[in-house]
């Protein structure tokens, strides 16, 4: 069976982006492949200074994974330090790896160009040597993700390229990338991608009060009410796609046209779609939550089920750099 492999920053609650772009795609290859999902702490260190909100996150996202249908019986779910190795994977990888190959990397040029000192860290920089590390220390075969990740996939292939290269045998298995066109980038409040560092999220799972509230605030352009709409451009109806099937979205085009019809009226109509979408997942998400013990159990029971693949990877590794005795 082929492997899927993913992860997540543990950096706040899951959003609309990251269910659609990535969460649900993963939870679906669960039934093809053998899935292996984690909570990407380290990478959320490089920004998050709060230990207590690292760990309310993991939980959080352990419990919508979850509660999103992963199978921990066929799934393996893990915190990425219960793998330690994947640092040592990482060195190793820096030492074969360019710095103008992580120059070149979009997100450590959008901190350097924001010139947030503290964000700037060596973490940030070496970023995507750690993300390759993750992914291949599991022999992954596809990774699901949106498609701001791309660069980090590109990356990994050409890292485990020049490592084999380098050292002369096919020690590192090249992943896939696997990106749903549907979704590939969700948009956010203010039409660019949803994304954390914007401050335009949508977050699913919280309560319908302010899940309504957020989708209040989507941005929208200044039409008055007697005039038709344009949905082509209106982000309300971009995301009101994702949740509806084609005639609902014929008859939402109708809608704008008509004289008496706002914007006030495709939100309203979009958060009913969503909020009846989420709000079974919300009621097992909020139990899950609240039942530490269960999320404990599957994350140390992931992480027993990798920690062989892991084994075998890290011998290959070792064994072809010339490390330990040979
Ligand atoms: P964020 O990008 O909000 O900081 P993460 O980096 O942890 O969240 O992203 C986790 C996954 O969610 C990644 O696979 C990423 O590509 C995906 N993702 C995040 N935002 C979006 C979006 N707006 N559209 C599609 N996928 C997204
Ligand atoms: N960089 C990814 C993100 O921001 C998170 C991540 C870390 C990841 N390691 C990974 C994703 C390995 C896929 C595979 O979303």
């Amino acid at each position: 069976m082929k492997r899927s492999l993913s992860g997540i920053k543990s950096t706040g609650i899951p959003h609309l982006g990251n269910y659609l772009g990535m969460i649900r795609p993963a939870i679906d290859l669960q039934d093809d492949y053998e899935a292996f999902y984690f909570v990407a702490e380290f990478h959320a260190l490089t920004t998050e200074r709060d230990p207590a909100a690292m760990r309310e996150s993991t939980r959080m996202i352990t419990a919508a994974f979850l509660a999103f249908g992963l199978d921990p019986e066929r799934a393996a779910f893990f915190r990425q330090s219960s793998i330690p190795e994947v640092t040592e994977l990482a060195w190793l990888l820096s030492c074969v790896t360019n710095m103008g190959v992580l120059e070149r990397a979009h997100a450590y040029k959008a901190a350097k160009d924001a010139g947030v000192a503290n964000h700037l860290n060596h973490g940030v920089f070496s970023y995507p040597v750690l993300m390759a590390a993750d992914i291949l220390i599991y022999d992954s075969d596809v990774v699901p993700v949106g498609q701001d990740q791309i660069q980090h996939l590109e990356m990994t292939r050409l890292m485990a390229r020049h490592f084999n290269n380098t050292f002369g045998g096919d020690y590192l298995k090249l992943p896939e990338p696997m990106v749903r066109e549907d979704v590939a980038t969700v948009p956010g409040l203010d039409g660019r991608k949803m994304s954390k560092s914007y401050g335009n999220l949508i977050e699913p799972l919280t309560a319908p009060k302010k899940l309504r509230k957020q989708v209040m605030k989507i941005v929208t352009a200044p039409t008055p009410i007697e005039e038709p709409l344009d949905w082509e451009s209106c982000n309300v109806f971009a995301l009101y796609k994702l949740f509806s099937t084609s005639e609902e979205q014929a008859e939402m085009r109708a809608n704008y046209a008509r004289p008496d019809f706002g914007f006030g009226h495709a939100k309203q109509a979009l958060f009913e779609k969503m909020n009846a979408h989420f709000e079974p997942f919300r009621e097992k998400y909020d139990a899950l939550l609240a039942d530490t013990d269960t999320l404990e159990d599957v994350l140390e029971r992931g992480a027993q089920r990798v920690r062989p693949v892991v084994g075998e990877v890290m011998e290959r590794v070792r064994s072809a750099t010339g490390l330990g005795r040979g």
